[in-house]
């Protein structure tokens, strides 16, 4: 009677392990394959995570002012960027991150050494020396024949290429640092000596920050993967996934206030899972506006231009020009815009900041202004005294990035941007008023100038270079009549 059963049994069991084998299998092939098309990991995060991370933070704004302009002082303590960045590197125990557009700390390209450099060389010299303090230094960039860049990797920095050709032929312009996965700074300025002397900077060093420095370092590690590759990946691993955005923002305490902030990137290639992007970043603050939006950028301009067959096509490109008008317009948000005039402002700019000053005509409460800051430029080097700043504050919030307010960039090149938005406007108005005042004290400088009777004289002269450029061909006039 037992017998059958018993004969029975080891057979179905042979069967069900065959099963459970065959399954078994079929579960490791498919997770072999999900596996291997996961081809960006992320970095280790040291332990920190998103829970047990610091979220009692100082802000501080950094600046350099180039000796050469008068900018009455507001009396309130600000800190130079050098000395930004040597807190940093004296804060630094165990890793300092950085992403720059630019190395050239060195005057490499002058044959003798200005005095305005000794910044930079220093700079350089103190990223040397992280080596013997066992401070590790880890570089993304996006250049291919850096000297410096070699003589640091020599001095064992660990260098990444990431071959932005392949992707979008921009450039990897993002600019920031992260120290210790604790600290970080974002701004206008990179790593050229003059960005320590000759250009007008500002940016922002965040301390005691680690959730935002492990969001920020998502970012870096979203880079240090792409080396040498050639290709975005569709699956990524999470840790380079968004940690914050702008549906939901990182609750901290900046100096004491409540506040939330965000990391904002482009081009929309580069951003990871829940990443927000830089023009809906921009988009957001221009929105919860209430009053006034004070904005100083380097160059704007809504236009595209994108290489299409061999040929340049450029296009309207609308996003912050279509915001900036609803706000002002629909919300009565007073707007002012502080753009620079040099030697690369673009011709069509004045016409697309006259049309947006003209949507104020017979409106009332509706203001528009515009101003250039223009510094007398010198002959051998139009960066002298240029107003690099890219930064917008409102009433309750500020944003500061990378790139200046135009198409092309937002479209082919990296950046980063920082949003910081007070929750109580009083209580956090001690954090904005220094961004403010920032502002401020640029608009009423001698160097802002505003539109009215320098405008045709500033056109022309802009306009005229820009048709000695073209001359030689008209063919290529007729293409690209705005390339930049
Ligand atoms: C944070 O939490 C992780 C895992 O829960 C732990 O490994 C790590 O040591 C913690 N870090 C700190 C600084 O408390
Ligand atoms: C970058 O990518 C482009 C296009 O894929 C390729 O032609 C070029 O050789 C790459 N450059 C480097 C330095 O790998
Ligand atoms: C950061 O935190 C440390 C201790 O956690 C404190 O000693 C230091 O003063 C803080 N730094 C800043 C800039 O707030
Ligand atoms: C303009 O502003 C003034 C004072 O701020 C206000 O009293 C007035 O109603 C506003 N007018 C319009 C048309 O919004
Ligand atoms: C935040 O606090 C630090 C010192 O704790 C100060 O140096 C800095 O100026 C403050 N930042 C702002 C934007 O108020």
């Amino acid at each position: 009677m037992a017998g059958p059963t018993t004969q029975q049994e080891p057979l179905k069991t042979q069967q069900k392990c065959i099963a459970i084998f065959a399954l078994l299998c079929c579960f490791a092939v498919v997770v072999a394959l999900i596996f291997s098309s996961v081809d960006i990991w992320g970095d280790d995060e040291d332990g920190i995570t998103e829970d047990n991370c610091s979220r009692d933070c100082s802000i501080v704004l950094v600046e350099n002012i180039p000796d050469d302009l008068f900018l009455p002082t507001d009396g309130r303590p600000h800190l130079p960027l050098a000395a930004g960045f040597h807190t940093l590197l004296d804060k630094a125990k165990h890793s300092v991150e950085v992403v720059s557009p630019v190395w050239a700390l060195n005057p490499w390209d002058l044959d003798t050494t200005p005095s305005s450099a000794k910044q930079g060389q220093l700079l350089f010299q103190r990223l040397l020396g992280l080596k013997s303090r066992g401070v590790k230094l880890k570089i993304a960039s996006s250049l291919t024949n850096s000297a410096e860049l070699k003589t640091l990797a020599a001095h064992n920095a660990e260098v990444h290429f990431v071959n932005m050709t392949a992707f979008t032929s921009g450039g990897l312009h993002s600019s920031f640092w992260i120290v210790d996965r604790r600290h970080i700074y974002i701004g206008s300025a990179d790593m050229d000596w003059r960005s320590l002397s000759k250009r007008k900077e500002l940016g922002v060093v965040v301390y005691n920050c680690s959730c935002l420095a492990l969001d920020l370092h998502r970012v870096f590690s979203f880079y240090w993967q792409l080396h040498e590759r050639d290709y975005i990946p569709s699956i990524w691993s999470k840790r380079v996934t968004a940690l914050y955005g702008r549906h939901d923002a990182l609750e901290l305490q900046l100096n004491a206030s409540e506040a939330t902030a965000y990391v904002s990137t482009s081009p929309e290639l580069f951003c990871a899972r829940d990443r927000t992007r830089d023009v809906d970043a921009i988009y957001q603050v221009i929105q919860s506006a209430k009053t006034f939006i004070f904005i100083s950028v380097t160059d704007y301009l809504p236009l595209l231009s994108r290489s299409f067959r061999g040929t340049s096509v450029t296009r309207y490109w609308s996003p912050i020009d279509e915001m900036i008008r609803e706000a002002v317009v629909l919300k009565g948000v007073r707007v002012r815009l502080l753009i620079s005039f040099w030697k690369k402002t673009h011709p069509l700019t004045f016409n697309f900041v006259t049309s947006l000053k003209s949507l104020c005509m017979q409106l009332p409460n509706c203001s528009v202004e515009v101003r250039f800051f223009s510094h007398k430029e010198k002959e051998d080097d139009i960066q002298h005294g240029l107003n690099h700043n890219k930064y917008m504050v409102t009433d309750n919030a500020v944003y500061i990035g990378n790139h200046d307010w135009v198409g092309s960039d937002f479209a082919i090149n990296t950046g980063v941007g920082l949003v910081v938005k007070m929750k109580n406007s009083l209580e956090g108005r001690g954090v904005l008023e220094h961004f403010k005042a920032a502002f401020e004290r640029d608009w009423r400088s001698r160097y802002a100038k505003s539109l009215q009777g320098n405008k045709d004289q500033l056109r022309s002269r802009n306009l005229h270079r820009v048709k000695m450029n073209l001359q030689p061909e008209e063919e290529k006039e007729r293409n690209e009549p705005l390339s930049l």
